[in-house]
């Protein structure tokens, strides 16, 4: 076999929340071979699997993971030319943010509006990841994966990944089956700027000519006011989802909050701004207990400061989500995933 075996490695290194336990086993892979070998060395130690890529959406409790976790860093991109579109299919574990500077170089339009989303590309279907007004799942044309059921690399179009707010069949019970290998998204040769959120729409009001390089330095430029730096501080950019709620529900909420954003999900549902929810209404911006916090500029955004523990920031998540169900009655759920 040639991959290297870690053994007792510690995660919180592998993560951008920096807290959290030791694997038992840890497997750098970087070509679908060796996806396959990490895999079977696993079996033969009958050890558990988990995957892991650049680790900034995730959650490792401090007792770790007591298994094989396997660190997906699949390179490489190939580019189908259509004519006026690409289509780009980049290895799961490049960086998103490397593969959008290439794509802005190069006048590819799509993805530009997710600059500086910290991660993998192969995380991105999986919680179907978005900012700005775009989501990947506007881009996304398939989705290669590892079927650990049957033990052979399938193909799924968009349609099969039942994608919704952060959400896909990769988060359902049934999808865990999979291990992504390799995204493909469609990218435009022609302008297409997507300006319709509002921090946008605010930034480029007045400009005539919008480029992708503007668009990009604009998304960056927001993103730097309200995100901590997670080279400085633990963070995993939001750490809650916004809540989904019935139309009578928001409208109950509206009379009394009626400033709170919601925006229609077409379906009869509401998707409200929790970082709203819990800065104007439970004024919970910048709350800090200990060394975690909902951060200054961005209640959404969770900072875990040194010396946070997986437990203290479960113990802080959980206070918020019961703080929000008794003021307003609505669940929220982490958007960070527990590993
Ligand atoms: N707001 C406040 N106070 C706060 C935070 C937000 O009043 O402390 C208000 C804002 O003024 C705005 C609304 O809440 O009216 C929404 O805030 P924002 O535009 O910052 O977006 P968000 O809903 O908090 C979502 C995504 C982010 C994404 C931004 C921009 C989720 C869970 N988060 O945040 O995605 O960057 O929209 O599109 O959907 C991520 O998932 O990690 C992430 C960074």
């Amino acid at each position: 076999m040639s991959l290297r075996v870690q053994k007792n490695c510690s995660l919180a290194p592998h993560t951008t929340l920096k807290v959290g336990g030791e694997a038992a086993v840890f497997l750098v892979v970087t070509t679908k071979q060796e996806l396959v070998e990490a895999i079977e060395y696993a079996r033969t130690a009958s050890l558990p699997i988990a995957l892991l890529g650049s680790g900034s959406n995730v959650l490792v409790v401090d007792s770790g993971f007591p298994g094989c976790v396997i660190k997906m860093d699949i390179r490489g991109r190939v580019v189908e030319d259509h004519g006026e579109t690409v289509e780009l299919s980049v290895g799961a574990g490049e960086m998103l943010d490397d593969v959008i500077a290439y794509s802005v170089e190069n006048n590819l339009w799509g993805i530009e509006n997710l600059s500086h989303i910290p991660g993998t590309v192969g995380a991105t279907p999986i919680q179907n990841v978005g900012a700005y007004g775009v989501e990947v799942k506007d881009v996304i044309t398939r989705v290669t994966a590892f079927d650990t059921s049957t033990n052979q690399f399938e193909v799924l179009n968009n349609d099969a990944c039942a994608f919704g707010y952060r959400d896909s069949l990769f988060k359902k019970e049934w999808g865990k089956k999979y291990i992504i290998t390799e995204v493909t998204f469609l990218l435009s040769k022609k302008s297409n700027p997507k300006l319709t959120y509002t921090d946008l729409q605010k930034h480029f009001a007045t400009e005539i000519s919008v480029t992708q390089q503007k668009i990009r330095d604009a998304v960056i430029g927001i993103r730097s006011q309200k995100f901590p730096n997670w080279h400085e501080v633990g963070t995993a950019g939001s750490f809650f989802k916004n809540p989904i709620i019935t139309s009578e529900k928001y409208t109950a909420l509206l009379s009394e909050y009626p400033e709170l954003p919601g925006y229609m999900q077409g379906d009869g549902t509401v998707k409200i701004s929790l970082g709203f929810v819990l800065d104007k209404i439970l004024n919970l911006r910048g709350y800090a207990e200990g060394n975690v916090r909902l951060y200054e500029h961005q209640a959404l955004v969770l900072v875990a400061d040194t010396g946070a523990t997986a437990k203290k920031i479960q113990l802080f998540a959980e206070k918020i989500i019961e703080q929000v169900k008794n003021k307003i009655g609505v669940t929220v759920e982490m958007e960070v995933t527990s590993l």
